[in-house]
């Protein structure tokens, strides 16, 4: 069963195929567009394959293992020797995290899954090769601290920092005044300019992505009340070459300690998931209106199939409108299957607007898709341990706030929460988790 038919996938599936074209086109802007629409039908067909045979199948675990899957959102080098290279130089260099910090944020998701602690997890959309390590690792650290101060009560803080380089897109093209490039897909991957160069995929960026990573978590590791590091687990080349085995010949990332697969990305039998399947960190997966029951107990089979309580984080983000539909069917699921899954709420994602070529985000929806979160969560008698917020230190506002003025802010990828607006919402999650349920 779906929830509202979403084609993002198939949207999604276009874009390698239309930045091969946009090379080859530059930046004719007729032809664009009439490729798009060829990408959109070839895409579709792609979608229906994906989607409409869903049976999980499962196949041996290795590092490269993924590679026999189809795996949506990467990126199309033109210089595969050079690719190789910097992935080379990434592996000599080595993870940025431990697989025993890995273990503790475990022990932590766990604790929470039990009703000890509430999960903070918030940072910005997407981080960016220009902030300064050093003052991005201080400034993250002390909102993350603030956030958490206001679970009033024990809270697991982890941060999306040091690695969140890389955006998935709903659209392969950005078009401006008739013109199509290549969309802006992270730091990682293109640049924000508004060029073909800048938005050429340079292998490079992944390196220098890496180093920025390396520079923010060596701060980290001077402050007190540090964050766990996460992102979405994006380009799998680059977290491929940062595995690392433990003693016991496990697999952990050595790219972060908690790792996400995004909407766009969480096929059952995708390269993600996949991937995802053999590493022992704790894993989310953003469970969006596209998520159906059976698909999501086919990834907990996948991600966790020993139910560890922890190991899996489950974040919602349907958007305030539809949390209702959405939500129930899966939770029932969950606990039929016996999903040891811990259930968290994304409030920003699923509530993204677009008014005038421009994404707005109102803090009224959020609200509503928190309350509703909790009051689905307490009628189906699971407990939602946690929020996830796109936030920003700066000082001005991004989203929409309660007096409805567009702030029309200047923002690379999504509209942010300032602190005082990401406060609010995590103070509501949390004391709406400790509302006993009915009798
Ligand atoms: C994100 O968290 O930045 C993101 C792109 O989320 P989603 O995959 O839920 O759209
Ligand atoms: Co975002």
């Amino acid at each position: 069963m779906r929830c509202g038919a979403v084609a993002e996938w198939s949207k999604a599936l276009a874009w390698k195929v239309s930045i091969r074209q946009n090379r080859i086109e530059g930046s004719n802007p007729s032809r664009s567009a009439n490729s798009l629409q060829l990408f959109r039908r070839i895409s579709a067909a792609a979608h229906f394959r994906l989607v409409g045979g869903m049976a999980s199948a499962k196949i041996p675990w290795f590092p490269s293992s993924w590679r026999s899957r189809q795996a949506l959102q990467q990126p199309d080098y033109a210089d595969s020797g050079q690719l190789d290279r910097i992935l080379a130089e990434i592996r000599r260099n080595g993870s940025l995290v431990t697989p025993k910090e890995c273990a503790a944020l475990r022990d932590a998701c766990a604790a929470a899954a039990s009703g000890e602690a509430f999960i903070v997890q918030a940072g910005d959309c997407a981080e960016s090769l220009d902030q300064d390590a050093v003052a991005a690792a201080e400034t993250t650290t002390e909102l993350i601290a603030t956030l958490s101060d206001a679970v009033g009560g024990e809270a697991v803080s982890i941060a999306r920092i040091a690695g969140q380089f890389a955006k998935p897109r709903s659209e392969p093209f950005e078009t401006r005044d008739g013109m199509s490039l290549p969309s802006y897909r992270g730091d990682a991957i293109n640049g924000l300019p508004f060029n073909l160069e800048a938005r050429r995929h340079d292998p490079a960026r992944l390196l220098a992505a890496y180093r920025h990573s390396a520079a923010t978590l060596g701060h980290l590791h001077r402050l007190d009340r540090r964050p766990y590091t996460s992102h979405e687990a994006l380009v799998l080349p680059y977290e491929e070459s940062l595995l690392s085995q433990d003693e016991d010949g496990r697999w952990w990332s050595g790219s972060a300690h908690m790792l996400w697969i995004g909407e766009r990305t969480r096929q059952v039998n995708g390269g993600h998931i996949q991937f995802a399947s053999g590493i022992e960190n704790v894993v989310g997966v953003k469970c969006g209106p596209s998520l159906g029951t059976d698909e999501l107990v086919h990834l907990a089979d996948k991600l966790d199939p020993a139910r560890v309580a922890g190991k899996l984080l489950l974040i919602g983000r349907f958007g305030a409108k539809i949390i209702e539909d959405c939500l129930p069917p899966l939770l029932r699921a969950s606990r039929r299957e016996g999903l040891a899954a811990t259930w968290m709420i994304d409030p920003m994602h699923g509530n993204t607007r677009h008014y005038e070529g421009r994404k707005q985000r109102r803090i009224t929806d959020m609200i509503e898709e928190v309350r509703a979160f909790f009051a689905i969560c307490r009628s189906e008698g699971v407990d939602g341990v946690g929020i996830h917020l796109e936030v920003t230190a700066g000082a001005g506002s991004e989203c929409i706030g309660p007096d409805g003025r567009d702030p029309m802010a200047d923002f690379p990828c999504d509209p942010r929460l300032n602190a005082e607006q990401a406060r609010y919402l995590v103070g509501l999650a949390a004391s709406l988790r400790r509302v006993p349920a009915e009798a």
